[in-house]
């Protein structure tokens, strides 16, 4: 997938920004080292960036939230220099001021729709690339007393998107679906401390069960909502929103568990082995093609790939939340980027729930982030140690605010 496609790839054109994240996460995940791919991935996401800021699907193509997330993440899997500078800043969060609407939301696009998706990928851009909060008097959501700023309301719009139901739709008073309960907990946990700010902004009981009431019996895998069937992406968009509930909780973290110990199979909050036994019996294309799928009777691709991969590291692995977290308590930002996790694979206790064998044992990837903890830390560190006002870029000092 990473080498040039057949012709009948022409339709996925908008989508090779996500193709080349898609790719080099699941290589990832895998445990390949990506970085060889540096160069050509740097000379690939210039020609999708646009003038105007942020990454269009490709060459020539409008900027859009996701594909510029998908650009951001796939720069931070690559890592160094050559592929960090490649973004530019200043047209970036100049863009972003321009989708930040006055409801605390996002814009995915310059006059398109204002979703979750939106809330966070922008959290997420922000974040890793330590992008100025302040607002340019361009944007819809600026106040000339300065009181707002592009995480501004933010966590209020996330609120309003959870249902009647428990979970979480895409815009306010819609049907509620397991891939914007991720984008939901993924928001709120760049924003703040997860065990502070789920609860603050989620009724996490309700949101429990609609999460529980996707992974269905007796095949193990998730739905992606009510009455709709099972598909290996969603061991991703819901099997990933466990961890963060689960830290929220402060599953293994509470005063009886020692540190580092791992919560007994009993009080983890959906079936691992289930879920390991979809993925291993189910979503493997065992054809010479490779790779992993939506179910039985389904081509593999790359989007299937990286995200069923993704669910079986969540279900192979333990997450907890430094308890040292300096930014308990904090004020509501982005505190949430530096939140320390700590992870251990998830053996199980029982020899009978071990269901794959140590070999095949994925990597862990950052539960809020979707990259390796590493990969979000140095992009972050780059980035903060530059600073979040465009002067040391040597470009137009335009320190927001001023
Ligand atoms: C329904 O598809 C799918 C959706 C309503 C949401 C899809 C969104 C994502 C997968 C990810 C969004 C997140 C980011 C970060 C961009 P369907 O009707 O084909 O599937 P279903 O029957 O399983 O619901
Ligand atoms: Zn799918």
């Amino acid at each position: 997938m990473l080498e040039p496609l057949p012709e009948r790839f022409l339709a996925a054109d908008p989508s090779r920004s996500w193709i080349l994240y898609w790719t080099l996460a699941g290589l990832t995940t895998l445990g390949e080292d990506v970085s060889g791919y540096r160069h050509r991935l740097a000379q690939t996401a210039r020609g999708m960036q646009n003038p105007t800021g942020g990454f269009g699907g490709g060459g020539g193509q409008l900027s859009h939230l996701a594909t510029t997330y998908a650009v951001v993440l796939a720069l931070a899997l690559v890592g160094g220099e050559e592929a960090y500078e490649v973004v530019d800043r200043e047209g970036l969060w100049r863009w972003l001021c321009s989708l930040k609407q006055k409801d605390g939301g996002f814009q995915v696009c310059l006059g398109g729709e204002e979703d979750i998706r939106g809330a966070y990928c922008a959290a997420v851009i922000i974040t890793l690339l330590n992008l100025p909060l302040e607002l340019t008097p361009e944007s819809p959501a600026y106040t000339p007393d300065g009181s707002t700023n592009l995480l501004s309301g933010l966590a209020d719009y996330v609120r309003r998107c959870q249902t009647f139901e428990g979970g979480i739709s895409g815009q306010p008073n819609v049907e509620a679906h397991g891939a914007y309960a991720f984008c939901a907990l993924g928001c709120l946990s760049v924003l703040g401390d997860p065990r502070r700010i789920i609860p603050e902004y989620l009724d996490i009981p309700r949101l429990t069960a609609w999460l529980s009431s996707r992974q269905y019996a007796p095949e193990g895998g998730f739905s992606g909502r009510t009455n709709k069937l099972i598909d290996g992406c969603y061991s991703h968009w819901v099997g990933g929103c466990f961890p963060l509930i689960e830290a929220a909780l402060g599953v293994g973290a509470d005063g009886n568990s020692i540190p580092g110990s791992l919560p007994p199979p009993a009080e983890t909050l959906f079936s691992r082995e289930g879920l390991t036994r979809y993925i291993l019996c189910c979503c493997q294309d065992q054809t010479r093609r490779g790779g992993l799928r939506d179910k039985p009777g389904k081509m593999s691709d790359a989007y299937h790939t990286c995200y069923v991969l993704a669910g079986l590291s969540s279900a192979q692995h333990q997450w907890e939340l430094s308890t040292n977290d300096t930014n308990i308590g904090a004020t509501l930002g982005a505190t949430g980027a530096d939140a320390v996790w700590n992870v251990l694979p998830y053996l199980g206790g029982d020899d009978d729930l071990q269901v794959f064998e140590r070999e095949d044992l994925v990597r862990p990837v950052h539960p809020v982030y979707a990259i390796p903890l590493a990969s979000k830390d140095a992009m972050r560190s780059y980035f903060l140690a530059k600073g979040s006002s465009f002067d040391d870029d040597g470009a137009a000092a335009t320190a927001p605010g001023e």
